[in-house]
């Protein structure tokens, strides 16, 4: 009984964290879409929306201890890439917003690619590409 008690804890508690990790990544697709349509229709305060969306989540994968519990077990020792590679995202969105506060439309578009190879970096880890 106790054991059935505590597989379904992990149970549930694998399913949650599943669940979480992909509405926080549906919520840093809708932000990286909202920040091309921004450029694409010129409409900087989009690409900001979109900024904030990114960082918002982004920020949650900050620490070890967030990053590790969603790394497959054989990536776990990975976790200091995936780190960086969220890192190199805060900054190059930052780098974004100052760009587009300083109105210099050019710089800030030429970081959406940079900001897609960060999001691509830490897939890359956790699926093995
Ligand atoms: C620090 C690691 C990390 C970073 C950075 C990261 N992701 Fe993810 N992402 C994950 C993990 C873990 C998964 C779930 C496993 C998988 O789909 O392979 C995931 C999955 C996804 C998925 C698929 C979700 C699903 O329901 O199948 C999307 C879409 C996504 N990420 C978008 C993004 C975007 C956009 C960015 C950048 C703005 C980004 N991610 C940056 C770790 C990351």
């Amino acid at each position: 009984m106790k054991k059935i008690v505590v597989s379904l804890c992990v149970l549930v508690t694998l399913g949650l964290q599943a669940n979480d990790i992909a509405s926080d990544m549906k919520t840093m697709r809708d932000g990286l879409q909202e920040m091309q349509d921004g450029f694409l229709y010129n409409n900087s305060k989009s690409v900001v929306s979109g900024i904030d969306k990114i960082e918002k989540v982004n920020g949650s994968l900050h620490s070890k201890e967030s990053i590790e519990s969603f790394l497959p077990q054989e990536k776990k020792k990975l976790v200091g890439v995936t780190l960086l590679s969220a890192k190199s995202l805060n900054s190059d969105l930052e780098a974004m917003r100052e760009y587009i506060k300083q109105n210099k439309m050019l710089e800030a578009a030429a970081l959406h690619s940079d900001v897609m190879k960060d999001c691509t970096r830490c897939h890359a880890i956790v699926r093995g590409w």
